[in-house]
């Protein structure tokens, strides 16, 4: 009886419980069916989350779900497009894959203050597209909470701001320059007074002195006292000669002068005077380089550069002078002052010194700016040159590097010959990359940036590194059809990359690019005198040609130099021989700096 009576109530508790469901269910049903405003609400919200999903799909920026334990869940279009990774690839791997070794211990951090519960970190990093591209990005990082207020994992947004960067850089060097011309500009005037005045009051004393000593005739003590004020006198007018050089304030007497014979008298004045401890090299231009100036002033600009550059060898070293011509592009950020598009006759002078720092060679050209011992040096020297060569129209820039040396460039208006217009005006289209990969060594990030622009822009697939070990690593996970370095990094040199990697492909070509001139790095064996080498700074044609020579098959080999006028370059016997050739060609050209 107790157990029908047991069943008896589990029965009628079913049936409640049924009756229940039942009851709540029609009337949901009812009610939504009933109510047209939980349903419009419900539509509402659903074409809500569509548009939020299409915004964060459709944004330039990468906008990427990470978990807590650091792996990406999602994963939008614009992600895709900064990185080149797919949803379908990069869901489920590392978020710290994008990074270097300094950006995963930043995330880290990040992932450790997230977790905390932190909210809207910003901050900004250098991430890595998946073809090894470095990209500049500005990063925002919020936690993700769960419907229980737990954090469950991070919401990274990313904008690319490489291109933002560059601008900001450029413009910043635009202004610097800007300055620098400014202060050059005002420093002129001020000197240009004092010198003025100086004249004034030193004619003054010449020529009362003059007045004494022949008064003094007899007197040999007197004489002697007024001898010495006379040559006081004369070297104070020296230096007043100088500033007013500077300021451009001086008499000259401009004509034609071909580079190449000012080059050969300097070389026959200094080969007696500058000392067995310098060796002296000069590299005149295969065609006469021609400038409209002054014979001595030209002298003058070779001299004071030759002496500066025997000054910052003090145990000996190499010094050479160079005459070529060379095109601008009119961009060039590092002249002094800025000078428009065109083909210029060069001086070249680069020494393998003691060089200078940055903050040195700011300020060199500035009048009586010296880091000699006093008594030693008037810093004159280039404020003189500065101020012929801006006399002459012309300009100039400086490339230096503590420890390793100086070259100094000076352009000059080129006093072209119908011929020499001619030859100019044909210039060879560059050929295509076709998709080659180059494999960028550069550490200077500035620099590595725009020659990867030059080399996109040509056609050429790039793999961009600041450094050898970041290079070697890039080649072995993606390989490549050429290597373009620079000579002197801090870590390893370009050479040592180059020879690392011609282990496993001896054949692969290799372009180096230096601020320092060829006939400098070639004649003092920084590099071997048979490799192919472009000077910065280059224009994006000469490099896509230079380059295209080395690793594009079938184009036209550039006519061979004659000795002179590439004489630390022969062909290396590892290229093709269409390569080849073309590694001898001088490649004297302008604007990347
Ligand atoms: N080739 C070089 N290598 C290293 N430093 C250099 C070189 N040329 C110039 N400098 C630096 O630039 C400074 C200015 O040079 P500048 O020729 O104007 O004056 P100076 O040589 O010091 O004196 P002056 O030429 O009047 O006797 C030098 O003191 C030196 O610090
Ligand atoms: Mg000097």
């Amino acid at each position: 009886m107790p157990e029908q009576l047991f069943l008896a109530l589990v029965v009628c508790c079913l049936a409640l419980v049924a009756a229940g469901i039942w009851y709540w269910s029609a009337r949901h049903r009812v009610k939504t069916h009933m109510d047209p405003r939980v349903a419009e609400a419900d539509a509402r919200e659903q074409a809500a989350r569509a548009m939020l999903e299409a915004v964060a799909e459709h944004t330039d920026d990468a906008i990427i779900g990470v978990s807590l334990g650091g792996l990406v869940t999602a994963w939008n279009a614009g992600a895709e497009r900064i990185f080149g990774w797919t949803a379908d690839e990069f869901i489920g791997r590392r978020i710290v894959d994008l990074a270097d070794s300094s950006g995963v211990a930043e995330q880290y951090e990040v992932a450790m203050r997230i977790a905390r519960g932190e909210g809207n970190l910003r901050y900004e990093s250098r991430r890595f597209a998946k073809d090894g591209t470095p990209v500049e990005a500005s990063l925002s990082v919020a936690p993700i909470r769960d419907s229980a207020g737990e954090i469950s994992g991070a919401a990274v947004v990313i904008r690319d701001i490489t291109a933002a960067k560059e601008a900001a850089e450029k413009q910043r060097a635009i202004e610097e320059r800007t300055h620098q011309a400014q202060r050059m500009e005002s420093l002129g005037k001020l000197a240009g007074g004092v010198a003025h005045d100086f004249n004034n009051i030193l004619a003054i004393i010449v020529n009362y002195t003059d007045f004494a000593v022949e008064e003094a005739a007899g007197n040999e003590a007197l004489s002697d006292d007024l001898k010495h004020v006379r040559n006081a006198a004369d070297r104070a007018i020296n230096l007043t000669r100088q500033l007013l050089t500077f300021t451009r304030g001086d008499t000259i007497q401009p004509q034609d002068v071909d580079l190449n014979e000012a080059l050969a008298e300097v070389q026959a004045m200094l080969g007696r005077t500058i000392g067995a401890h310098i060796n002296l090299i000069t590299v005149p231009s295969a065609d006469p380089v021609t400038v409209f100036a002054d014979p001595g002033q030209v002298q003058q600009i070779l001299l004071n550069l030759a002496i500066n550059a025997r000054d910052a060898m003090p145990d000996g070293g190499t010094l050479v002078l160079e005459a070529n011509a060379a095109a601008l592009d009119g961009g060039e950020l590092d002249m002094q002052p800025p000078l428009p598009a065109g083909t210029y006759a060069r001086l070249l002078v680069s020494d393998t010194g003691e060089g200078m720092p940055p903050e040195v060679a700011e300020r060199i050209f500035e009048p009586f700016y010296t880091t000699k011992p006093t008594g030693k040096g008037t810093g004159l020297g280039l404020a003189t040159v500065y101020g012929i060569v801006t006399e002459a129209c012309g300009s100039l820039n400086v490339y230096s590097e503590p420890g390793v040396g100086t070259t100094f460039r000076i352009y000059l208006p080129l006093v072209t010959s119908p011929e020499r217009v001619g030859a100019a005006v044909q210039r060879q289209a560059p050929p295509d990359g076709a998709g080659r990969t180059v494999l960028v060594v550069e550490d200077e990030a500035v620099l590595a940036r725009v020659v990867t622009r030059i080399l996109a822009g040509g056609g050429y697939h790039v793999l961009t590194a600041t450094g050898g070990e970041e290079a070697l690593a890039l080649f072995r996970q993606h390989g490549c059809d050429a290597l373009l370095t620079d000579v002197i990094m801090p870590e390893m040199s370009g050479r040592r990359v180059a020879e690392v990697i011609h282990e496993s492909r001896p054949e692969l070509p290799v372009l180096y690019m230096s601020g320092y001139s060829n006939g400098l790095l070639g004649t003092t064996h920084v590099l071997d005198e048979d490799i192919a080498f472009i000077e910065k700074p280059f224009t994006a044609h000469d490099l896509l040609m230079k380059l295209g020579e080395m690793v594009v098959p079938g184009l036209p080999v550039s006519p061979a130099p004659s000795a002179s006028s590439a004489p630390a370059l022969s062909p290396a016997p590892s290229l093709s021989s269409a390569a080849s050739g073309a590694q001898a060609a001088n490649v004297e050209r302008t604007t990347v700096s």
